[in-house]
């Protein structure tokens, strides 16, 4: 089993953070407005900047609520349900809050035929949680994935920004215990 940040979606891909605020608005605080301005200068249409402000109103919250998308919305002269569209389209934006561990285990051929289901199942049970839900602690929160980009490396799954590949169903104890000790410091 291999442990590492897959290049494909690194930075890309718009977590959660250690540290949220649920209650902070997107573009009241100075660096909100700052990144904005920011994120903006970059592209030659306000619409352009949907995807990047998707993921900051991501890192910020953990989610994106339907008061972000009206505050994405408000700021780039959008509609509301047009940034719905967008955000629904991207399984990336997690659309309700998701656990401090988003664990997403690729069920798709590759992965479906080494063992993905059995990997999964075992996720599930060593961490109590029903597939979609999170944990009643907000620990984690397991999901079956479409095809990660990682065929090669199967039953590959990934937590937060993180790849791991190569995963057996013997191997998920020994993931959440080192999800344990990091946190443990
Ligand atoms: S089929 Fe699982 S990563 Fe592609």
């Amino acid at each position: 089993m291999s442990r590492r940040l897959h290049p494909s979606v690194a930075g890309a891909q718009a977590f959660q953070v250690a540290e949220r605020d649920p209650e902070a608005r997107l573009f009241e605080t100075e660096d909100g407005r700052l990144l904005l301005e920011a994120i903006l200068s970059r592209y030659p249409t306000k619409r352009a900047a949907l995807l990047p402000l998707l993921g900051y109103a991501q890192r910020l919250h953990g989610w994106i609520s339907a008061r972000d998308m009206e505050e994405i919305a408000a700021a780039l002269e959008l509609t509301p349900a047009y940034v719905w569209s967008v955000a629904s389209f991207y399984t990336m934006y997690n659309k309700r809050p998701a656990g401090r561990y988003l664990i997403q285990v690729c069920t798709n051929i590759s992965c479906h035929l080494n063992g993905a289901r059995e990997v999964l199942e075992a996720f599930l049970e060593q961490t109590g949680s029903r597939e979609g839900e999170t944990t009643a602690d907000g620990r984690f929160t397991v999901l079956e994935a479409e095809c990660l980009g990682a065929c090669g490396f199967a039953t590959a799954v990934q937590i937060n920004d993180e790849y791991f590949e190569s995963v057996t169903s013997a191997k998920v104890e020994e993931i959440l215990a080192a999800l344990d000790n990091r946190e443990r410091g």
